[in-house]
């Protein structure tokens, strides 16, 4: 893990004890479908945090109780892009921490023969209405997915794009950061590979089939 860390500046593995823990619970198998939920919403607010980290501040004039001041103020407009449909669990937990964050679903699925993404839904207004875009999907296995959903974000004309997800296969990291090294990738775990069918190992399953109860 240290070593592609290394050499893909643009990849930040959370180290943040909560994020490891929150992910342990995510990874075991006998974890069902409610706590999942609740723990993709938990860990999601501590990745956000990450991700946003180097959000540019204004300084604004504020009146306390006791006097004025001057305070900082976060000025640009950010938009999440949960992937669906796993995507959609770390909307709340990103809410929680950007309130005033528009939401923007791009829908996505993976041809399971071919490992291709095939794209199903897309509402974006014809220009960008948000400065910074955060994309949430759990997982980055071969890259397929968020590598699309970037390109669409692209051409819609975002200008500050980043990726947040939960766990990454090599192979996925790699493939993003060829197709968009300006965006900076955000997880808690970088996985050791992906098996034959596609699907990160240890990694922890399906994550859409994990928080739906599809399996
Ligand atoms: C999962 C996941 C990503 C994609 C990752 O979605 O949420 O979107 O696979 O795989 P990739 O990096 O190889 O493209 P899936 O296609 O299973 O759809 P779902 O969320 O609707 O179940
Ligand atoms: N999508 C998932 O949900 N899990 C994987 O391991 C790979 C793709």
């Amino acid at each position: 893990m240290g070593r592609m860390t290394s050499v893909i500046p643009q990849l930040h593995i959370c180290s943040h004890p909560l994020a490891q823990h929150k992910l342990t619970i995510l990874r075991r198998k006998e974890t069902e479908p409610k706590k999942f939920r609740e723990v993709v919403r938990e860990i999601s607010t501590v990745l956000i945090l990450d991700a946003t980290a180097d959000l540019p501040l204004v300084d604004v004039p504020v009146a306390t109780p006791m006097g004025e001041t001057i305070g900082r103020h976060v000025q640009d407009r950010v938009g999440l892009i949960p992937v669906l449909r796993a995507g959609l669990g770390m909307v709340d937990g990103a809410l929680e921490m950007l309130p005033s964050a528009e939401v923007w679903h791009i829908g996505l699925y993976r041809d399971e023969r071919t490992l291709r993404p095939v794209e199903y839904y897309n509402k974006l207004p014809v220009n960008p209405t948000v400065q910074v875009c955060l994309v949430l999907d759990p997982m980055l296995a071969t890259g397929g997915s968020a590598a699309a959903t970037i390109d669409i974000l692209k051409r819609w004309g975002a200008k500050h794009i980043k990726f947040v997800g939960l766990i990454g296969a090599p192979e996925g990291v790699k493939r993003l950061s060829d197709a968009h090294p300006d965006v900076p990738i955000y997880l808690a775990a970088l996985d050791e590979r992906l098996n034959d069918i596609g699907y990160i190992i240890p990694g922890l399953g399906d994550a859409g089939d994990r928080q739906f109860g599809t399996a």
